[in-house]
């Protein structure tokens, strides 16, 4: 893509918002990441963003001002917002009015999985954006093989991979440094005009699986076990998890638990010209050793 106007990254000092800026400043993209918090715009430099600007995603004055001029906009919302539609369709009217080439909305593995409320919602975000004219690109992404970083500690000391799920669901679990390549690929490229693309992991585990890879790799015996809702609930409560955003984990984990989420990685292999990152060299690359 032949463009000097800036990426706006909405979401940009979030754990998918770092990588994405990261991946996109190496590609010569001028990115523009979109803050609320005046102290993460040194790290954002340090990341490659050219520009930053300051805002809340839900003033929608704030967001206009970000917005202007940009090129192209990589709206990732942030994770379970009861308000991730109306905000998703601002975004989309914002593009519109200001001429942005093209807007690639970050979505997730099968939206149509209604029964999980930040699905509905992102399927709608989706569906508004379809009809809207804008130029779009859509990305859905699998569940991430990073959720193992925040328990790994855990994991070694005890023994136990425990998620709140059944441990024979099977997930095609992505690494988020592969999602974040993808995503630079396709906005520094041209012909992504239009496509829905299904961002998934090249393995299908389960946590049985998981904790058989791991045991492999650190030379200990691993269990898998699903930890129990009410469990997790009382842990995300002390770690002070809103109460909705609880309600809709338990949802979706109960979603796992009946269906898992699984897809294909031969679009993210097509996009990355590479074979994905697998589970095993995921854990050697990021977590053994560190
Ligand atoms: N985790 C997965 O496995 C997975 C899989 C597929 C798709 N996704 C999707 O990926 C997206 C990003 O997830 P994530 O884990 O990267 O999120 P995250 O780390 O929680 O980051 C959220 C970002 O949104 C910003 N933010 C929140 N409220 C804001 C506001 N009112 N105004 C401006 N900025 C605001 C946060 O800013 P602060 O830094 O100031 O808090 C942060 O930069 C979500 O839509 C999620 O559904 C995730």
């Amino acid at each position: 893509m032949n463009e000097n106007r800036p990426v706006l990254v909405t979401g940009a000092s979030g754990r998918t918002g770092r990588s994405v800026v990261s991946a996109l400043a190496k590609t010569g993209l001028k990115v523009r990441a979109f803050i609320r918090r005046p102290e993460v715009a040194t790290e954002m430099e340090a990341l490659g963003a050219d520009q930053v600007a300051l805002g809340d995603l839900f003033e929608t004055e704030s967001l206009a001002d970000a917005l202007a001029g940009c090129g192209q906009v990589l709206h990732i919302c942030p994770p379970m917002h009861p308000k991730e539609t109306e905000l998703a369709r601002t975004v989309t009217d914002l593009c519109q009015r200001h001429g942005v080439g093209r807007m690639v909305h970050y979505s997730v593995l099968h939206p149509l999985a209604t029964d999980v409320p930040h699905h509905a919602r992102k399927l709608a975000a989706e569906q508004y954006l379809v009809n809207s004219g804008q130029p779009y690109t859509i990305l859905q992404p699998a569940r991430y093989m990073q959720h193992l970083v925040p328990i790994w500690n855990r994991v070694l000391e005890t023994g136990v991979h425990d998620m709140p799920f059944n441990v024979e669901s099977r997930f095609s679990v992505v690494d988020l440094g592969d999602l974040a390549d993808a995503a630079a690929i396709v906005l520094s490229g041209d012909g992504h005009d239009g496509a829905t693309y299904q961002l998934a992991g090249p393995q299908a585990l389960n946590q049985r699986d998981m904790a058989d890879i791991i045991s492999e790799i650190v030379g200990k015996p691993v269990q898998a076990r699903a930890k129990e809702l009410d469990e997790f609930r009382k842990e995300a409560a002390a770690a002070g998890m809103a109460a909705e955003r609880i309600e809709t984990v338990c949802t979706m984990n109960r979603h796992y638990s009946a269906h898992g989420l699984t897809g294909n990685a031969n679009v993210l292999r097509w996009l990355l010209g590479r074979e994905p990152t697998d589970f095993r060299t995921f854990i050697e690359r990021d977590l053994v050793g560190k």
